[in-house]
């Protein structure tokens, strides 16, 4: 395939992103135009206005994108196929399909998951290693023993949440806004996070699988508790006590991820952990992988914070990937999947 620039596409759920890779795979832009302010408003993400955003917003950040080096200097083009929102999944997987269509250039159809799974790569320009990997995503929690680009094994996954749906449906009820993650993570900076006490869920269950609903009961709970000792309304409780328990379920949820990690890193005797997804910019939770790999002698090989919540830099990276692999474009008749797996190919 002629070597050149890899345009790619992502549109999974509320960001509408572009990216540019060259042809070592270097991302030159990466682009995102966050929709979290309109959706803020109602809670949560609304697929009909993200799709409405994506189609409006989509032209002019590949215009900004292309822009840098001009058409003829691209070579493929990649887009998210799935999982996520199909209705807008299929506006980048759409456009991305008629600009090959008219280019006459090669088209990718990309796993968003591969996309996080391989982002803690970007940049490194060491391929894809051998490692044991943990993706902590708003939609996904997997644990991945990766031996190459395509080779992946998911030993673990939530039998319920993911990690970042927990943080934001406890800041929901805390009254916080959309996303929680983020904000819990601010709040717990001021917090004790010995405060309160949540079930260590799955610790020492003997599998590598996660649950977190379980402690979203019990953070209700608690705070029913809490409204009636002070006599506020859960979602509006002090400020102290609001930082308190962000401390506590972060630390809680960070506890349950680092050791189901390193008891898969134990089993299959791995010498480097990567940590993607959006829950990656935690940096509690940088902070506590990265004192556990040092204590296990092993390396770590966390995301970019820029790169670890939805992006087109690690679709672009994962078509680069798969170009470099020799593996073969995808038909123009690919259709987009919002249940998507990862799996190897
Ligand atoms: O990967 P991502 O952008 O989207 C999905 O593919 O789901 O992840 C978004 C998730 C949200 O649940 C958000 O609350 C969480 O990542 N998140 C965080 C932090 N920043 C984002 N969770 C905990 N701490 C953070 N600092
Ligand atoms: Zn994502």
């Amino acid at each position: 395939m002629k070597p050149g620039h890899i345009l790619a596409i992502e549109t999974s759920c509320d960001e509408t992103a572009v990216a540019l890779a060259d042809e070592t795979g270097r991302i030159i832009a990466s682009e995102v135009a966050s929709q979290i302010e309109i959706h803020a408003r109602y809670g949560g993400v609304v697929p009909e206005l993200a799709s409405r955003n994506h189609n409006s917003d989509l032209r002019p950040l590949v215009e900004m994108v292309v822009e840098r080096v001009g058409w003829s200097e691209i070579t493929a083009i990649a887009a998210t196929s799935g999982p996520g929102l199909a209705s807008s999944l299929l506006i980048g997987d759409t456009t991305a399909k008629a600009i090959a269509t008219a280019r006459k250039i090669p088209f990718f159809s990309i796993n968003h998951m591969e996309g996080h799974l391989l982002s803690p790569f970007i940049a490194t320009g060491q391929g894809i290693p051998k490692h044991m990997a943990l993706v902590v995503s708003g939609g996904h929690t997997l644990l991945v023993d990766v031996s190459g680009v395509g080779q992946y094994e998911t030993i673990g996954t939530t039998k319920d949440d993911a990690a970042g749906e927990a943080f934001d449906k406890v800041g929901k009820m805390l009254g916080l806004p959309y996303p929680g993650g983020p904000v819990i993570a601010k709040r717990a900076e001021n917090g004790d996070s010995a405060k309160y006490e949540f079930p260590r869920s799955m610790v020492g269950s003997g599998d590598h699988h996660f649950s977190f609903s379980g402690l979203k009961t019990s953070a209700f709970y608690l705070l029913k508790r809490l409204a009636e000792s002070t006599g506020c309304p859960s979602d509006s409780l002090p400020e102290s006590i609001v930082d308190d328990v962000c401390a506590s379920f972060q630390e809680v949820v960070v506890d349950i991820l680092v050791s189901k990690l390193f008891e898969a890193v134990a089993i299959r005797s791995s010498k480097l952990v990567s940590l993607s997804g959006g829950v990656a910019c935690n940096s509690r939770l940088r902070e506590r992988v990265q004192a556990e790999a040092e204590k296990h002698g092993i390396s770590f090989q966390p995301v970019a914070k820029e790169y670890s919540t939805d992006n087109a830099a690690m679709i672009a990276f994962v078509a680069f990937c798969r170009m470099a692999a020799d593996l073969e474009p995808s038909p123009l008749d690919s259709d987009i999947d919002p249940n998507l797996q990862l799996n190897s190919r």
